[in-house]
């Protein structure tokens, strides 16, 4: 079985979750792409859904697909949000924003009343942190919000580069015009305290941590799908 195809398993499996007359999140990436494609599948048969896309290149996705789409001032509170991730462990603590589209999924997921992650096997982890954390920085004084990054790592004896995101050649501008810095930290053993610090640093719009949004994930298997779900 290819990546691709346990990818693949894994969005099918959420299927089962997904009632007509729902309002969904559609989530970022080439697992997530799998899932778009499936509730592409269902508005065709005909199922009642309306989605809000966590990204211009998800939007793009879905209106092709002829997905109904929606906004959150529009419907503030989704049904479910289906998205992939770069790591998650066994407590469905998440890095995400390896696609730089870490600030759309976050605040579409925390919209939803539940978040199903899907993903490969190889994306589960022991510890967060071999997965270079993704920062997203206005781009007004960066070099100086990295610079209080960095002083919080230490203080909190972590360390590892950080490198400002390039994408052909330039520096890579997310959706929302801003940066993003990675952090190859090696190992985040206290996520929810890293992403406490991270919020109260100027400058930091948001970051890839996800902390007690996802209670379920699918993951896709040599042998099959396997389940973790976290009450
Ligand atoms: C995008 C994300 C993606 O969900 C994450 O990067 C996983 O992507 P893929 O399914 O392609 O491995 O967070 O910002």
């Amino acid at each position: 079985m290819t990546p691709d195809q346990m990818k693949r398993a894994a969005a099918e499996a959420v299927l089962p979750f997904v009632k007509s007359g729902m309002k969904l999140g559609l989530g970022t990436g080439s697992t997530a792409r799998h899932f778009v494609d499936c509730v592409g599948d269902l508005v065709k048969q005909g199922y009642d859904l309306v989605c809000v896309p966590t990204s211009e290149e998800t939007r793009k996705q879905a209106e092709g697909l002829g997905i109904p789409l929606t906004t959150l001032d529009k419907e503030q509170i989704l049904d479910l949000t289906v998205d992939g991730a770069d790591e998650l462990d066994d407590k469905l603590n998440l890095i995400k924003g390896g696609g730089g589209a870490l600030l759309r999924e976050k605040i579409v997921a925390s919209s939803s009343r539940q978040m199903i992650v899907i993903a490969d096997a190889s994306k589960h982890v022991k510890t967060l942190g071999a997965f270079p954390l993704p920062i997203e920085v206005v781009r007004f004084g960066a070099r100086a919000t990295a610079f209080k990054i960095e002083r919080c790592f230490t203080h909190l004896k972590m360390k590892g580069a950080m490198t400002v995101r390039v994408r052909d050649g330039k520096a890579f501008v997310t959706d929302n015009g801003n940066f993003i810095i990675d952090c190859a930290l090696g190992e985040i053993p206290d996520p929810a305290k890293l992403q406490s610090y991270l919020a109260g640093i100027p400058g930091v719009v948001d970051h890839g941590l996800f902390v007690g949004l996802a209670k379920m994930a699918f993951l896709g298997t040599p042998k099959g799908v396997v389940t973790i779900s976290h009450e």
